[in-house]
């Protein structure tokens, strides 16, 4: 999400009920991933892979594709390439070559609420510099994971991120960060990818939230295509990379909501 709007609302903590509901949507996330993957190959277009998620998740999960009309966004996933950091719009022209590196971000409402996930996927021939970044970003994400649990802060989460990218040589997009998700796609707090270790938000059982990193691999300024008003590019042209999960905090760490099964926490 974009930093910088008001939430309106406070930190939820989610009941047990409302917490297997976010398994649910979690899991059905996920396996829209899963499903996708066979399909992402050279010569798709981002348009396909999109009418292949929505008939999937309309259809055989008989659940909604968040992204779809929110806040007018036309499509059912994000499809980012390359250079776009984040909202890429998928499109039938659009078509997946050899060496490119995609993002897709998955989100699914069911039974009212939000599952949020998204993965990176290497096309073909990818350059070694390029598979380096996706891979970093991935870490990114699992070492800001392994730190959640009650008594943590948002800020050892953030410090964690932006240490790990930043020795890496990478810089940390500062306009986009993780945030709160239940019965609301977008809720609060938000989840900054870099600051403080210590500072911030106490992380308490019961809460949902994503991570989800983007490392760019120059500098780490972005900017808005004003035509569609959504996609999210690299100022200087430079690759970028996100991966996402939907998180609960239990009693003595977290659950991840939305773990593929190419994945054990
Ligand atoms: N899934 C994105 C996120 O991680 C949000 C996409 S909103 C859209 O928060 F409107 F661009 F789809
Ligand atoms: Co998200
Ligand atoms: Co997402």
């Amino acid at each position: 999400m974009s930093i910088g709007r008001e939430q309106h609302m406070a930190v939820t903590i989610k009941s047990p009920q409302e917490l297997e509901k976010m398994r649910i949507a979690g899991r059905l996330a996920a396996e829209v991933l899963e499903m996708i993957e066979a399909h992402v190959q050279v010569g798709v277009s981002t348009g396909e892979l999109d009418r292949i998620c929505h008939e999937y998740i309309v259809n055989k999960q008989q659940a909604i594709p968040a992204p779809l009309n929110y806040n007018g966004f036309p499509k059912s996933i994000c499809t980012s390439i390359n250079d776009v950091v984040c909202h890429g719009i998928p499109n039938h022209k659009k078509i997946l070559k050899d060496g490119d590196i995609v993002n897709i971000d998955i989100t699914v409402i069911k039974d009212g609420y939000h599952g949020d996930t998204s993965k990176m996927f290497c096309m073909g021939k990818t350059p070694p510099h390029a598979e380096r970044l996706v891979h970093i970003t991935q870490e990114c994400l699992y070492r800001g994971i392994e730190l959640v649990k009650p008594g943590a802060t948002l800020g050892d989460i953030g410090s964690v991120i932006q240490q790990h990218a930043e020795k890496n040589y990478y810089s940390v997009v500062r306009e986009y960060c993780g945030h709160g998700i239940g019965a609301i796609f977008h809720e609060e707090p938000q989840v900054l990818h870099y600051g403080q270790k210590g500072s911030g938000m106490e992380l308490k059982q019961g809460m949902t939230f994503t991570i989800e990193p983007m490392l760019n691999a120059g500098r780490r300024h972005v900017k808005l295509n004003t035509k569609d008003g959504w996609t999210v590019t690299t100022r200087d042209g430079r690759l970028s990379a996100q991966w996402e999960h939907t998180l609960a905090v239990t009693e003595t760490g977290c659950e991840v909501l939305t773990t593929r099964s190419d994945e054990s926490f």
